[in-house]
């Protein structure tokens, strides 16, 4: 292929072994998205950018620096959206879903774009899967929602290896007390920051704790932490959140640098850590936004959500060896193309018992057929010639064995396959 043809860096085709790892992330995700009530929604991929500016704020790298924006044929400036929460919110103000209890649980799935340097785990296209619940701000629902991810990591097997980080970043009462004092830290500590966190202390400065420069993360270390500078209001639902926690069984720990990368966080966040797939481990993260609804002209109405990254999970299911399961198929051979109509009688019957079936007489001479047969990797291969149909019986060889056996045609069906 000519190179001017080649797909763009950070972008990528999904297929074979890894699309089935993706198709098994979502089925789990959808099955406990909907045991859990909620109602799925199909959003744009395109929307304007100031929704976008305006959802996850103008001092964030996604924001800054990450946004696949351009102009539309009408001037309009336009994004690729980053995320799904703000696209939510729209979507939960735009068409009314306020007034209709079933949409009070939302939940997405599709791809996102954000012009990061690509890396492994770090893509400019990737999938998220997400859930958004609105009207209560109860942090039993935080732990309904993060108990939820927790039963998609048991069954997809990644329980054992995942973490839960936890942490408060207050409210719109502590958190301005917080900025100050994390303001005096950085200055009293300037000369070890980056330029960029430099601007960050201007801008917004808890996003220094996105920086990943690591004299800046180093710092950070001792820098004051937000868990410890709470209000009394957050503190008690950070402490009623860790105490549902504590009595779960999930595996969590409170990381007090937690503060995400996205404007809008009120309260508690986290962030579910795969250990051992490098430097871009979270394979899903969220928390409480109370105020993102008001922000585009709706009522108060605190919220709560999480999105997990389908590419990221991929790589922590291949890591953990888990294995998919076998989607066994069987291939149909004829000798001459008299047995043709045969073929189509008997994948008829296959198909309708739901077993993958591949006609191969479309490839020429049997020996051929043969090969692709062994090629696809199916369980068994149904061989066809003039005697077959005339007995109505077909020849069946065990792929795996090389056992081969005569069998009659209503036979097929006992098959396990
Ligand atoms: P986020 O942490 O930016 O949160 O993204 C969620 C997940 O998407 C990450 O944990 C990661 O698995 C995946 N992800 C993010 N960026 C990339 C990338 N460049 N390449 C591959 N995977 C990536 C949000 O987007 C929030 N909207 C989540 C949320 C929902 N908060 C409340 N509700």
């Amino acid at each position: 292929m000519k190179e001017n043809f080649s797909r763009l860096r950070g972008f990528q085709d999904i297929f074979g072994e890894d699309l089935g790892y993706f198709e098994l992330i979502e089925k789990t995700f959808r099955k406990y998205a909907k045991l859990y009530g909620f109602q799925e929604i199909k959003l744009p991929i395109l929307e304007r950018t100031e929704l976008f500016v305006r959802g996850i704020g103008t001092s964030t790298d996604i924001v800054r620096k990450e946004m696949f924006t351009f102009e539309d044929r009408g001037g309009r400036s336009v994004t690729l959206r980053p995320e799904g929460t703000a696209s939510v919110v729209r979507a939960f103000l735009e068409n009314n879903l306020i007034n209709l209890p079933q949409y009070s649980k939302i939940f997405y799935s599709g791809p996102m774009f954000r012009a990061e340097r690509p890396q492994a785990g770090r893509l400019r296209q990737f999938h998220q899967l997400g859930v958004e619940w609105f009207g209560g701000d109860e942090p039993l629902i935080d732990f309904e929602v993060i108990s939820m991810l927790n039963e998609i990591l048991l069954e997809l097997g990644l329980h054992d290896s995942t973490k839960i980080h936890i942490n408060s970043v207050g409210c719109e009462i502590c958190s301005p007390n917080y900025k100050e004092k994390l303001k005096t830290f950085f200055d009293e500590n300037k000369e070890k920051f980056c330029d960029d966190c430099k601007d960050r202390r201007e801008k917004n400065i808890l996003r220094i704790f996105d920086c990943k420069n690591e004299t800046c993360r180093v710092t950070l270390e001792k820098a004051p932490k937000t868990s410890e500078n709470l209000c009394d209001t957050c503190k008690h639902h950070f402490d009623t959140l860790i105490n549902l926690m504590t009595k779960s069984n999930i595996n969590f720990e409170i990381n007090p640098k937690l503060v995400r990368g996205l404007d809008y966080y009120t309260r508690n966040v986290f962030e579910v850590v795969f250990e051992g797939i490098g430097a871009q481990n979270a394979i899903a993260g969220g928390g409480r936004y109370n105020h993102l609804v008001e922000e585009f002209g709706g009522p108060y109405t605190p919220a709560f959500g999480f999105a997990m990254g389908v590419e990221r999970t991929i790589i922590a299911l291949k890591q953990k060896e888990i294995k998919l399961p076998e989607e066994n198929s069987i291939a149909i051979c004829t000798i001459s193309e008299n047995e043709i109509p045969k073929a189509l009688e008997i994948a008829k019957i296959t198909r309708g018992k739901g077993i993958i079936t591949h006609i191969l007489s479309y490839y020429g001479k049997i020996s051929k057929q043969l090969k692709i047969a062994d090629k696809l990797n199916v369980k068994y291969t149904i061989i066809i010639g003039e005697d077959e149909v005339k007995n109505n019986t077909v020849q069946i060889k065990n792929m795996l064995s090389g056992e081969q056996k005569s069998m009659k045609v209503e036979e097929i069906t006992t098959l396990e396959i």
